[in-house]
Order: C-alpha cells, then structure tokens, then sequence
C-alpha cells in the first residue's frame, strides 16, 4: 500500500532532507586521496549524530555501517572498510538514509576523488543526474508510477550507458523502504496512479558497460560483471498538487 503522508509526516521528512542534503554537500571536502571509505563513513555517522539524525542503514538486516559507500565498479550498498583506500581519479557513490524524529530522507550523490575525471566521465554521471532528474519530471498527479520508470531508462540508454535492472527506487516515509518499488526501466503508463501527498526515493544506478551485476563476497556491495563503472544517484521527493518537490536539495534546484 502506498501511504498519502500528512502535513505532520512531511514537516518531518522535509527537515530530515535538508540536513540530509547539507551534509552531502559538506561530503565532497572529505573525499580525497588516502582516506578510507570507513574514514567517509565515520565522518558522516558524526555529522548525522549531530543534526539529529538517525542512519537507516545500520543494523539494517544486519548492515553494520551508517552509510553505503561504492567506488568504480561498485554500484551501490559498498560496506565502508578500513583498508579500502581512496586515490585520485576514483568515482565514489555516497548513499545516505537517515531518520530525523522517525522519518526518513534517502540521498546518493557521486563524487570524484580530487574532482579528476575524464570528459567521458564526467558525462557519464551527468547523465545519471539528468536521468534521475528526468524521472522526478513525471512525477505529476495523475501520471502513472512507470511513467518515472521509462524516463529513467530513456534518458540512459539514449546515452549509450546501460540501466541496472536488479535494484530499484522505493517509497519511503517512517521506514526505509516503503511501496511502492520504483523499477528503473520499463513502459511507461503502467503501475499505480501517482497521487499527491506520495513521498520517492528515486535512484537510477547507471553503467558504463553491460547492466548486469553481482553480489560480492561480503554479502552487501553490489559490483559490475564487467568491472565497468557505476553511477548511482539519489533524491527524496514528495509529489504535491504541483508536482515534485525534491526534499534532499537545498532550494529544489534541478541541477
Ligand atoms: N540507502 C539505500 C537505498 O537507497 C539502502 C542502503 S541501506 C543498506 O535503498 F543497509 F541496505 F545498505
Ligand atoms: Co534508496
């Protein structure tokens, strides 16, 4: 069942993405050469613990960190380790869900360690942001869910980049994870019929290569089959009367 959240549940929804995003913002500073994905990790549990929010992730069917963090051919749900060492050039996936006063804000940005990338890489995250943005787009009263589905994989595969198939957007509200799942690809003009009060995590996870993935050995980081780099891209919005108002960047900005 999707929930329609009332003016109290948004309140709160609303403040945790704003200090959701604001920490994301603060991210970037920390991402650089020899620090650890477990150093990342430990920076914002502190941030989260000082605004007030809660990590979803930990303890979750036994996750043991506060955040996801995935770099290059990981796609998403990497573990923080102590000994996974970043260097210049490495695209790096932060995954955030955290609770302020029992609801929730899901966020996901890419960065690059020591902003050095390629052209071709760093088209290749703007284009998960403007399928990400592309989905958000649809997400108008009225419209169906996988009109937000088949914008997402449009946007990708008319780049040339392929669409992970095997994880998938969400509801989101008090828990986590709430209906509906929100598929990254498919037809459009299928599924439940959007509505306002409704509240997405909306989160394309984008290759370079072939779309196919696998879990690794430590049971949670989601990799390339072909080791080529992921993207992955994250904003909680909630639909109004208006359409989508993003709750997990500061001003609503599209960019
Ligand atoms: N934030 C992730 C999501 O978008 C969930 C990761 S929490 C984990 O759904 F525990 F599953 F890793
Ligand atoms: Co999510």
């Amino acid at each position: 069942m999707i929930t329609i959240k009332n003016k109290s549940s948004i309140e709160k929804m609303e403040v945790a993405g704003k200090l959701l995003s604001q920490i994301m913002y603060q991210v970037a500073e920390i991402i650089v050469p020899d620090v650890s994905t477990l150093d990342i990790d430990l920076w914002i549990e502190n941030k989260l613990k000082e605004n007030g929010l809660i990590s979803k992730a930990k303890g979750y069917r036994g996750y043991p960190c506060s955040t996801c963090i995935s770099v290059n051919d990981e796609v998403v749900h990497g573990i923080p380790k102590k000994n996974k060492i970043l260097k210049s050039g490495d695209l790096v996936k932060v995954d955030v869900c955290a609770s302020w006063k029992g609801y929730c804000a899901d966020m996901a940005r890419c960065f690059f360690v020591n902003q050095k990338c390629s052209g071709q890489e760093e088209k290749f995250v703007s284009v998960a942001k403007s399928a990400l943005n592309a989905g958000i787009e649809k997400a108008y009263p009225g419209n169906r869910l996988s009109d937000i589905s088949s914008a997402i994989q449009l946007e990708v595969e008319n780049n040339g980049y392929g669409i992970v198939r095997d994880f998938a957007g969400h509801g989101i509200g008090k828990n986590m994870h709430e209906d509906p799942e929100i598929l990254n690809y498919g037809e459009p003009g299928k599924g439940p019929i959007l509505r306002s009060g409704m509240t997405f995590a909306i989160e394309p996870m984008i290759t370079l290569g072939d779309y196919n993935v696998y879990i690794a050995d430590d049971g949670w980081t989601v990799k390339t089959r072909d080791k080529s780099l992921a993207a992955h891209v994250e904003d909680t919005i909630l639909i109004t009367d208006n359409g989508p108002r993003i709750l997990t960047r500061l001003n609503d900005s599209r960019k």
